[in-house]
């Protein structure tokens, strides 16, 4: 049976190791069948990882849509189940991250990090959450962060989104107990991507890198749907890095 998979943030970073990851394992497992829905606001870049997959064995269909803005959601989510029927999974991993001194922090900043982190997340999911709930089964991920319950200084604004979708991701998990939809809250470290920028540099000796939140992340939906892996807290061996 094929699994249909919508990965948001595809194109870079943690979501296109993801997306490489469930090819590799769908190669080693006849089983297993993913189609993986690829969305960013970049479409080369999907279309590149798109590309990557198919080189494995996978079907992988790259849709350009900014999860900040209502219409592309509702264009992103009508377009697959006109294709597909219906979404299996969902893993919200697009968010972006501003991070500097409280009093540097412009309204621009916070709108941004908000319409993304938490606008977008939210109203995707309760789209998706829908049909999930329909069916009574389906697997939906949230790739918080450890800022979801930790405090950095110059993380103000991305932590107050992180602990966002960290209780939605605990509101909903109330929801999906009831109709049999499993809920991952996955909880990060330091992981080399683009959205650290140059200061990544200097770091990357003492960070993760994006394979290894790509490994659990399938292995969590790769157990006996009667089991939901609730969370998913991975750290640099050392430790946080600017704790
Ligand atoms: N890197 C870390 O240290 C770390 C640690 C903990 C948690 N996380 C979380 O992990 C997730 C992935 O982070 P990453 O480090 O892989 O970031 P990244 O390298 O910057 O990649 C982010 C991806 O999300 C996409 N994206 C951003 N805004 C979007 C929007 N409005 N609509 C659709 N796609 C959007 C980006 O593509 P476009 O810009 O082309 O749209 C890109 O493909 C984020 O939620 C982040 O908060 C990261």
């Amino acid at each position: 049976m094929q699994d249909v998979i919508l990965l948001t943030g595809a194109g870079k970073g943690i979501g296109k190791a993801i997306a490489l990851d469930f090819s590799l394992k769908a190669r080693n497992n006849p089983s297993f069948t993913p189609v993986l829905i690829l969305c960013s606001r970049t479409y080369s870049d999907i279309a590149s990882v798109a590309e990557k997959c198919a080189a494995l064995g996978t079907k992988a269909v790259p849709i350009e849509a900014d999860i900040a803005t209502i219409d592309d959601i509702d264009r992103l989510v009508g377009q697959i189940l006109q294709e597909f029927g219906t979404i299996d999974c969902l893993i919200n991993n697009a968010g972006v991250g501003r991070f500097k001194d409280l009093s540097e922090f412009t309204e621009e900043d916070f709108d941004y990090t908000m319409s993304v982190n938490m606008k977008g997340t939210f109203f995707l999911t309760q789209k998706i959450f829908h049909v999930m709930e329909q069916k009574r089964s389906g697997h939906i991920f949230f790739i918080t962060s450890i800022a979801a319950e930790m405090a950095f200084k110059s993380s103000s604004v991305y932590s107050m989104s992180k602990f966002g979708q960290k209780g939605l991701a605990e509101t909903l998990r109330l929801y999906g107990r009831e109709c049999n939809v499993r809920i991952t809250n996955v909880m990060p470290g330091a992981v080399y991507t683009p959205m650290w920028g140059d200061a990544a540099k200097d770091l990357k000796q003492v960070m993760m890198m994006p394979e290894d939140i790509a490994g659990p992340v399938v292995d969590a939906y790769l157990q006996p749907s009667r089991t939901a892996v609730e969370e998913i807290v991975l750290r640099p061996v050392g430790g946080d890095i600017n704790s």
